[in-house]
């Protein structure tokens, strides 16, 4: 996790009086998880952040699942996906289940005349194509292609992007991500093994106070509709907080390969953990350094995990016919492994460019309408055709 942190003013001790200029009081807020027993942040506001003006009314958003139980290998082009100017319309839901939602979104617009707030995941942006700026009353993020985005469950936010060319994709995940327990020493910081460090975690930096009364649209989503709730104040008034809940960026890029004179299995690659899921990072590495090595993967059946793949960028060593964008899906059920001849191809390499984000679920995942769409219906068979 995050460590500590802290921006513009806040009072020497927790719940005693903050005054301002005038004399009133800032309105302390604890932003807290998992029963006031885990992260928080303490924020002071101009104003209450209670200020409730009125309330549009709700709409839903479940996915709607065209296969709810998968038993075959699938691909997906996920670049197919159409740009789309409004950001909650521009998320489309492709692989569900009850830990997570994956979605592909080409938003074109920044958000300007509303705020989004995720009441029931934290979310999990990966910066495929794009730049701009995550606003959040915790301050300003600058994020750009590469960066994994953790927002914090509960979090307003606003994504400013600096032109129309944003693909993301988005792991909305109903609990909170963490870094692997076996990188994390018993006082929260990461290890001297793990192939990232407190360094390469970029948190808000540039704290703007809001202090602006008027009609502020915050589009809340809980379970799987959204409440338009309007609010009387601007909700980035925070004049300082601290804590350890907030949201910070991590570069695929600042990922360090772990690397072997044989073969490293999966969970060297590991960024994330959370309820039933992992993520991991493949970034560009050194190949297998052993003389008789065989640097592409073996054929695997990872018996308990559905596996979701995201091709970023470069070669991937293992498949042919990779896309930027791509989606595969390697369920639970049968065993997979790398496409004829590019085993033989590996031998001798010295090196990979092949950057992706792999999802692997330990329950299955459930396929949408919108991802049939997206879908190359062949792929099954895209093993057999050298028999
Ligand atoms: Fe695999």
């Amino acid at each position: 996790m995050p460590h500590y942190h802290s921006l513009g003013k806040i009072p020497p001790k927790r719940h005693v009086q903050f005054r301002k200029e005038d004399g009133s009081l800032y309105a302390e807020q604890v932003v807290s998880t998992e029963g006031f027993s885990d992260l928080y942040s303490i924020t002071y506001h101009e104003h209450p952040p209670t200020l409730v003006k009125g309330i549009d009314e709700p709409f839903d958003v479940k996915p709607e699942v065209a296969y709810e139980k998968n038993m075959q290998n699938r691909s997906f082009q996920g670049f197919q996906v159409k740009p789309e100017a409004d950001y909650i319309k521009s998320r489309v839901p492709v692989l569900v289940n009850n830990d997570l939602y994956i979605h592909l979104a080409a938003p074109t617009r920044s958000m300007n005349d509303y705020f989004f707030k995720n009441s029931s995941a934290t979310e999990m942006l990966f910066v495929h194509e794009g730049e701009g700026s995550l606003k959040t009353m915790y301050g300003f993020l600058e994020f750009k292609a590469g960066d994994h985005l953790v927002i914090p469950m509960g979090t307003t936010y606003q994504l400013e992007f600096k032109d129309e060319n944003n693909r993301l994709f988005i792991v909305e995940s109903f609990s909170h991500l963490r870094f692997p327990k076996r990188y994390v020493n018993h006082n929260g910081q990461l290890l001297e093994h793990a192939p990232f460090y407190e360094r390469d975690l970029r948190k808000p930096e540039r704290l703007e106070t809001f202090n602006e009364k008027g009609d502020f649209k915050i589009m809340i989503k809980k379970n799987d509709s959204i409440y338009p709730y309007h609010y009387a104040t601007h909700p980035f008034d925070v004049i300082g907080w601290d804590g350890y809940l907030y949201p910070y960026a991590f570069s695929i890029h600042d990922f360090e390969p772990i690397t072997g004179r044989v073969h490293q299995p999966p969970p060297v690659h590991q960024t994330f953990e959370a309820r039933n899921y992992v993520m991991c990072a493949f970034v560009p590495r050194l190949y297998d350094y052993h003389p008789e090595a065989i640097p592409a993967p073996y054929n695997h059946a990872n018996v308990e995990s559905d596996e979701v793949l995201y091709y970023v960028d470069g070669d991937f060593m293992s498949r042919k016919h990779v896309e930027k964008g791509q989606i595969t899906l390697h369920p639970i059920g049968i065993p997979h492994g790398p496409h004829p001849g590019t085993i033989e191809k590996s031998i001798g390499a010295k090196e990979t460019r092949e950057l992706a984000v792999m999802v692997d679920t330990f329950k299955p995942l459930m396929i949408t309408k919108q991802a049939l769409e997206l879908e190359d219906k062949d792929y099954y068979k895209s093993w057999i055709e050298n028999l």
